[in-house]
């Protein structure tokens, strides 16, 4: 093996020493004193990362798990919900929300495009009757973020709730859950929180407490409710996930440590710097404008199969992006860069994209794109503060 892998993709993403080391931990039993004193801590945790003064329950299960609790819980079947589907993601809402028995109205947008407030507004008027709107913070099957912060303003004075996937936004970029009105926030372990995967989080508003309570949902395991009250004294419902928790806390710890404005001034970097580079390279971003800040979305010229892209960069330069997924399989190259990747990792990262186009038949850019990438990086970094706002 010539080269270090990196895992420059959207999650999974690299994990720190510190949290590996505290994986690697010895068992402690869910029930005991260690283990409620780590559980407290982690509980004050999601808080902060969260931005939010609510409970954030932790829940052992992938991603999709908390969003499966969030529709279970928040509505009642035959409620009626407005889904944008605008990627992969967004459909995944309407499958759930389908499975439990909601009438689901799909926003469906062109991929690669974000919703703006007044689709939702047209829909709404359509549709009085509609319960919630569920939506992804950063739909990462096209690279795309959504406007979640005009979203809350929308919905904070009417009784519609904003159920929102944040999974690769929390920890990533902004998305404080009570400055910007979302009802129901969740995320996963496995993306800008830098641990493996297995653990999902979800936090929720007062309202929509007050729907869950209503809803009464008799799920078993997903259910909020009883979780609540377990996780009010510093345990879980069922057998906890003992060794992830106790890498979580290592995490939390981090995001505390360095503070999240700095986290995200490093994302914001590290995401003008791969635009810059690829753009640099001739190659085209997915995502014009909404971009989100965990991963890059890459248009391939037409004629160059992304899944080879892929194999070539992995082989050759022990790079691991993701490809496109359903419509965008072979079209475009997601490179990740949330969680624990830096500058330098990026520098690999174009690299091997480059150099897997030219052996698969080109791109025609400047040849200084890494220079380039490594000033956009630089101002971006110094520019945060002028440059984006609403932290
Ligand atoms: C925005 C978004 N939603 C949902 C999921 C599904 O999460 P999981 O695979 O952890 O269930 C992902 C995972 O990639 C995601 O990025």
């Amino acid at each position: 093996m010539r080269n270090k892998i990196r895992l420059l993709t959207p999650g999974p993403t690299p994990l720190p020493e510190e949290v590996r080391l505290a994986l690697a931990r010895d068992m402690i039993h869910h029930r005991k004193s260690e283990f409620m004193g780590i559980m407290a801590g982690v509980r004050e945790g999601l808080k902060h990362l969260f931005q939010t003064e609510q409970e954030v329950l932790t829940l052992s299960a992938s991603g999709t798990g908390a969003m499966t609790a969030a529709v279970n819980n928040l509505f009642a079947p035959g409620e009626r919900v407005l889904v944008v589907e605008a990627g992969k993601f967004g459909e995944r809402w309407s499958d759930i929300a389908s499975a439990h028995g909601l009438e689901v109205v799909a926003l469906p947008l062109a991929w690669g495009t974000a919703v703006q407030p007044k689709h939702i507004s047209a829909s709404l008027a359509q549709w009085p009757d509609i319960r919630g709107v569920l939506v992804q913070a950063s739909e990462t099957s096209t690279g795309v973020l959504h406007p979640i912060n005009e979203l809350g303003k929308l919905l904070a004075t009417r009784d519609i709730l904003l159920v929102v996937d944040g999974i690769s936004a929390v920890g990533v970029s902004p998305c404080p859950m009570d400055a910007w009105s979302i009802d129901c926030l969740v995320t996963g372990s496995q993306k800008g929180l830098m641990l493996p995967p297995g653990l999902a989080f979800i936090g929720l508003s007062p309202r929509a407490w007050v729907r869950v309570e209503r809803t009464a949902s008799k799920d078993f395991y997903f259910n909020l409710l009883s979780e609540r009250k377990k996780q009010s004294g510093n345990q879980t419902l069922f057998t906890s996930s003992v060794n992830l928790i106790m890498g979580l806390e290592v995490s939390l710890n981090r995001f505390r440590e360095q503070g999240l404005k700095e986290v995200f001034r490093k994302q914001w970097a590290m995401t003008r710097m791969v635009r810059a580079g690829i753009e640099e390279m001739g190659l085209t971003p997915f995502a014009r404008d909404h971009f989100t800040w965990g991963l890059t979305s890459i248009l391939l010229p037409p004629g160059i199969d992304g899944q080879k892209v892929l194999s070539l960069a992995s082989e050759t330069y022990g790079v691991l992006m993701a490809g496109g997924q359903d419509r965008l399989k072979g079209r475009i190259v997601r490179l990740g860069h949330m969680g624990h990747v830096d500058f330098a990792d990026l520098f690999a990262g174009l690299y091997a994209l480059r150099q897997s186009c030219i052996k698969l038949g080109g791109v025609s850019g400047s040849r200084d794109y890494l220079e380039q990438a490594a000033a956009a990086y630089e101002i971006a970094l110094e520019r945060f503060d002028e440059e984006v706002t609403h932290v």
